[in-house]
């Protein structure tokens, strides 16, 4: 979409490059980050005509939350780097649109303060740390403060291979611009990550979460069946098939081929999200024909937030959400929940 590009271009444009290659940058060759968009391109649409639809009702209701199109905004660290509002404006723009927001455990704003930015229903990204009682406090106060679902990513046990971010060095934040902890000290307080970064987790953590946080689990970085079933088995409420936008194993299977595998397994017991290179309202349509009940859109949010803040972001969502209805009145599908297998043509992968 001519839009996508040129809100591209003005984020570069205004991005210092350290900040800019985090945000596009992809693991290792970057093959996984170019296959997420071109997998997609294999799916061809086989609209049925005839069918006297003037518009399709892109709306659904999806984990208890009303969406003005199956269209969530992926987990993304540190939009203060993008942009002074960052993380509010994303709330803001994405309540107006009628989207849900899921925000990352590597924000730099406190969960509180997006939660009071609007009363739109979000959801709350988690990475899972070594230390429960801290990752509790955290879940503790997501939910007190109207977070509907936990979005636990698996899929970072340790950090890509990412050379863009290794050849610049860490990103330097403005002033005035730090992580959150989300234990509510105050928006903006420093906060280094533990030593080594990450954690990786197990799916006894999995179960762990859904009991300790008392909020539904979305398990996020899913790519095979066999992840899917043990999701299911840990308690997950959803799965979301992702490869975290190509910055973790370079090499691994694209979400759109994941995804079909993912869903064969489920065979709908549990709702499914997709998300890597999702670009257009005819890739939500593809999605939703390979299985999914909704998508993730992460970079082009994130490109529209630094080229025009909360306005550049709503309208970019706008836009999508206008393509996802577009899309649907042309492949012949009144709403999300028609769009069946038959919609697509598989090229071979
Ligand atoms: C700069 C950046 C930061 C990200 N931070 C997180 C994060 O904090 N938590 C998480 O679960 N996923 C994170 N992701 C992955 C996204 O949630 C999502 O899986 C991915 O961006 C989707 O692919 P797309 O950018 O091609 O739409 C991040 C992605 C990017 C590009």
């Amino acid at each position: 979409m001519e839009l996508l590009r040129r809100q591209h271009d003005e984020a570069r444009a205004r991005l210092p490059e350290p900040a800019y290659d985090y945000f596009a940058g992809g693991a290792g060759d970057e093959l996984t980050l170019a296959e997420n968009q071109e997998a997609w391109r294999r799916v061809w649409l086989r609209p049925r005509h005839g069918l006297g639809l003037g518009a399709g009702r892109p709306a659904v209701e999806l984990l208890g939350a009303p969406m003005a199109a199956p269209i969530v905004l992926a987990p993304a660290a540190a939009q203060g780097l993008l942009h002074p509002e960052g993380e509010l404006a994303v709330a803001r723009a994405a309540a107006d649109a009628g989207l849900v927001m899921c925000l990352s455990t590597r924000a730099t704003t406190d969960l509180a303060d997006v939660a009071a930015a609007t009363a739109a229903p979000k959801w709350f990204q988690l990475y899972m740390e070594p230390d429960r009682s801290r990752v509790q406090r955290i879940l503790q106060r997501a939910a007190e403060h109207g977070y509907a679902q936990v979005v636990m990513t698996i899929d970072l046990p340790v950090a890509g291979r990412r050379e863009r971010e290794w050849r610049h060095g860490p990103v330097a934040f403005p002033p005035g611009v730090a992580l959150t902890d989300h234990l509510g000290a105050g928006t903006g307080r420093a906060y280094k990550p533990p030593v080594g970064g990450w954690y990786a987790p197990t799916w006894e953590d999995v179960g762990w979460v859904g009991q300790a946080g008392g909020l539904p689990v979305v398990l996020k970085g899913v790519l095979t069946a066999e992840d899917a079933l043990m999701a299911e088995q840990a308690g997950a409420a959803a799965v979301a098939v992702s490869n975290h936008g190509g910055r973790q194993l370079d090499g691994v299977v694209p979400t759109a081929v994941a995804l079909r595998d993912v869903a064969a397994a489920l065979e709908g017991r549990l709702p499914l999200l997709v998300d890597g290179g999702i670009r257009s309202g005819a890739d939500v349509v593809r999605a939703l024909a390979l299985g999914a009940d909704a998508v993730l859109v992460g970079r082009p949010y994130l490109w529209a937030l630094a080229a025009g803040g909360e306005a550049g972001v709503l309208e970019l969502l706008t836009a999508l959400i206008e393509d996802t209805a577009r899309s649907l009145a042309l492949v012949g599908a009144a709403t999300p929940s028609e769009v069946t297998a038959a919609h697509a043509r598989l090229r071979s992968w």
